[in-house]
């Protein structure tokens, strides 16, 4: 089977996670399968997983390997083909009407385009990767028009025919899980799902990303951020509160509050929710016991 010249230079799924690390991710070596088949068969990458396991950041660190222009369609409740595709400057037609007078002017060329990003990672096809960012907020008509375009890589606009390009875009598709999706989207895509780190390798991501915090401190608050998961939490911390909680409690400690105070006092860093944060509260000193020692 042919490579895929996507993937040039990145012979094997290890060679992938070495490739992201250099990228500041640390992939475990499901995920770089997951996507080193994605890009070796050409199919999209569809990533799974609760809020803040690394979804975002993991299309974020493939495009800066891939040495491809990050193009993200954050999707929302309500988002239409236009918001992702394109639309036409109405203002800027209008004016230029107005401006020609008697003569005649077409508005329908590229400078009344606004290309949103489908279109754009379409043009730049081979240079770019598209990150298609919690599809699960759409709904389900939009999911259906995203299948076609996944389909068939090409758009029709009306006024000016049918835009496709030789090369694909690299696609990466994201979703928190809070509907199901399609078993059609599924199907074209190459599925992963991605768990929470293990409280090694989190350890690890804090010491990639909070140079100013000990390794002693980032094992004792992966073991606190996993107590707290394991508590019913309307939104429990992901990787980038671990990071965050790490580093906040590494500043008061160095302010002279000790650990336990330190963490205390920064858990509103892991912990955005004021239920959750009056839920745990009274069991604060449990949950952070053992980075007093
Ligand atoms: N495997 C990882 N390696 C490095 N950093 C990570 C990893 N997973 C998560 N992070 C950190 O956690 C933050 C949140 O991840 P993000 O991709 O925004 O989560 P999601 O999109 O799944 O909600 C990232 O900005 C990054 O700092
Ligand atoms: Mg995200």
């Amino acid at each position: 089977m042919p490579v895929n010249p996507v993937i040039a230079g990145i012979g094997s799924p290890p060679e992938l996670h070495d490739a992201l690390l250099g990228a500041q991710y640390l992939a475990d070596d499901d995920l770089a399968t997951a996507a080193y088949l994605a890009l070796a068969l050409g199919k999209p990458l569809l990533l799974e997983g609760a809020p803040g396991v690394g979804k975002t950041e993991a299309a974020k660190a493939l495009a800066s390997v891939l040495g491809r222009r990050l193009i993200r369609l954050q999707c929302y409740e309500g988002i239409d083909a236009g918001a992702a595709l394109y639309e036409w400057n109405y203002p800027r037609q209008m004016l230029a009407i107005r401006q020609a007078g008697e003569e005649y002017v077409n508005i329908y060329k590229d400078e009344f385009l606004i290309a949103r990003p489908m279109l754009d990672a379409l043009q730049a096809g081979g240079n770019a990767l598209l990150l298609i960012d919690e599809i699960d907020r759409s709904d389900h008509e939009f999911e259906a028009f995203l299948l076609e375009f996944l389909s068939d890589f090409q758009i029709s606009i009306p006024e000016r025919g049918t835009i496709r390009s030789d090369q694909r875009p690299v696609v990466v598709l994201t979703s928190n899980r809070t509907r199901e999706l399609h078993e059609a989207l599924r199907r074209r895509c190459v599925y992963h799902w991605i768990e929470y780190p293990d409280p090694q390798r989190e350890a690890s991501i804090v010491m990639m990303r909070a140079s100013s915090v000990a390794r002693e401190t980032a094992d004792k608050v992966v073991a606190a951020v996993s107590r707290l998961r394991a508590q019913p939490l309307a939104k429990p911390p992901g990787v980038a509160e671990t990071v965050e909680w790490a580093e906040a409690a590494t500043l008061l400690n160095a302010q002279g509050a000790d650990w336990p105070n330190a963490f205390r006092r920064a858990i509103g860093v892991a912990l955005k929710d004021q239920d959750d944060l009056s839920f745990i509260t009274p069991n604060l000193d449990q949950i952070i016991s053992g980075v007093a020692a």
